[in-house]
């Protein structure tokens, strides 16, 4: 019996979770060996324990065969030291657990071509799988603080660092997708202007060796960015570091119509993970039950798949996603101007009833 440790969170993070329980729910009576145990993280914990990421959490996590989580944070918890963000329940997760790949997958469903803000024929038939780095560069870089110069001005500073083994694991994560995706691999760095990446460049050239039948590209970030909007099929798998990888798949995100429809998959070297959807604890539309589940139904299929080597069941849930849109249900999120919509829990409710 495999344990999943839910971890809800803040904000919309129980709203969501809660529907994407209702499908494991489902998935347990039709015979899926698992068993759900609940945990606190972030705001929450803080409010709870004092704590992000308290002892105990952190123990059912590393117990857990695979996490679930919604999201962290508010505005309510800006103030605090940092030590005690909730932001600093999650990368406390993402570090101790080392879960350094992270998979983040930009898939336009074709019912919701409409919805997003770019044209049907740039986005129609959208793929791409992101891999951030998740465990370094300038997230956990030392050192970083605040000082006060001689002059009494306060100075901010961060580290972008990388080792030539981080790089090398991440890049090879990102080839063994490409071999099993279109086999191209595109890299994401800023070569030209910071050393850490062109480091990162020269890995990524030496591991391609490895993988003759992916053919590897090189991007800058900033243009990156830009070719997401202007073309973005041109990409299959893109890799990048921690930093750019969270900007960029906020944009891609948009590309499938919405932010609430990014799933992703957080690895370890061994393939335990840690699955929630890509974007945050949405303070602007927390308790009113419209936030949109379907990114953390979606890293649910996510879970199957890469934790428990089940795609049966996650293509189910894949598919039962695609009928509710071809339903026309739509959280507000993702509906036409004009369209009604309906809230998270109606959502969860029709994935539910046709996951056949
Ligand atoms: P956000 O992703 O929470 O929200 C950005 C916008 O997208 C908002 O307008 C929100 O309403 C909308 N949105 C997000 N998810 C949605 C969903 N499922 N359905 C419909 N609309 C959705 O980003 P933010 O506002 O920059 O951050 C809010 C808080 O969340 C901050 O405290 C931030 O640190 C945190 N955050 C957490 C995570 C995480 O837990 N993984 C990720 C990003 C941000
Ligand atoms: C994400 C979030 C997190 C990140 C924050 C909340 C720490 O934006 O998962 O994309 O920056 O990684
Ligand atoms: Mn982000």
């Amino acid at each position: 019996m495999k344990k999943i440790l839910i971890l809800p969170g803040d904000g919309i993070g129980p709203e969501i979770v809660a529907e994407a329980v209702k499908v494991l729910d489902r998935l347990k009576a039709d015979g899926l060996s698992v068993e759900l145990e609940q945990g606190l993280v972030g705001g929450s914990a803080y409010d709870a324990k004092g704590h992000p990421l308290p002892e105990d959490t952190l123990a059912q996590a590393r117990e857990a065969d695979a996490i679930l989580l919604g999201a962290v944070g508010g505005p309510q918890y800006e103030s605090l030291d940092r030590p005690l963000r909730p932001e600093q329940g999650l990368l406390g997760l993402r570090g101790e657990l080392k879960l350094f790949s992270n998979l983040r997958p930009a898939i336009l469903y074709p019912q919701l071509a409409e919805a997003s803000t770019l044209k049907t024929e740039v986005v129609s038939g959208l793929d791409i799988m992101i891999v951030r780095e998740l465990t370094g560069g300038i997230y956990f870089g030392q050192p970083r603080g605040v000082r006060t110069l001689d002059n009494g001005e306060k100075e901010g500073f961060n580290t972008l660092v990388y080792r030539e083994s981080e790089i090398e694991r991440i890049g090879r994560s990102a080839f063994e997708i490409a071999q099993k995706r279109g086999k191209r691999l595109c890299s994401v760095d800023k070569a030209n202007v910071l050393e850490v990446t062109e480091l990162w460049r020269q890995v990524m050239l030496r591991l391609a060796s490895d993988y003759p039948d992916v053919e590897l590209s090189h991007m800058y970030v900033d243009n990156a960015a830009m070719q997401l909007v202007r073309a973005p099929k041109q990409f299959d798998v893109m890799v990048t570091t921690n930093l750019f990888g969270d900007i960029l798949s906020d944009a891609a995100a948009m590309l499938t119509g919405s932010i609430g429809m990014l799933p992703s998959a957080s690895l370890d070297a061994d393939g335990k993970g840690m699955y929630e959807p890509i974007h945050g604890s949405a303070p602007d539309i927390a308790g009113q039950g419209v936030a949109n589940p379907l990114a953390t139904i979606l890293s649910v299929a996510m879970m199957l798949r890469y934790s428990f080597g089940q795609s049966e069941p996650a293509e189910r849930i894949e598919a039962a996603v695609g009928k509710v849109l071809d339903q026309g249900l739509r959280t507000p999120d993702i509906a036409a101007e004009g369209q009604a919509s309906v809230g998270s829990a109606e959502m969860g409710d029709a994935v539910v009833a046709v996951l056949d």
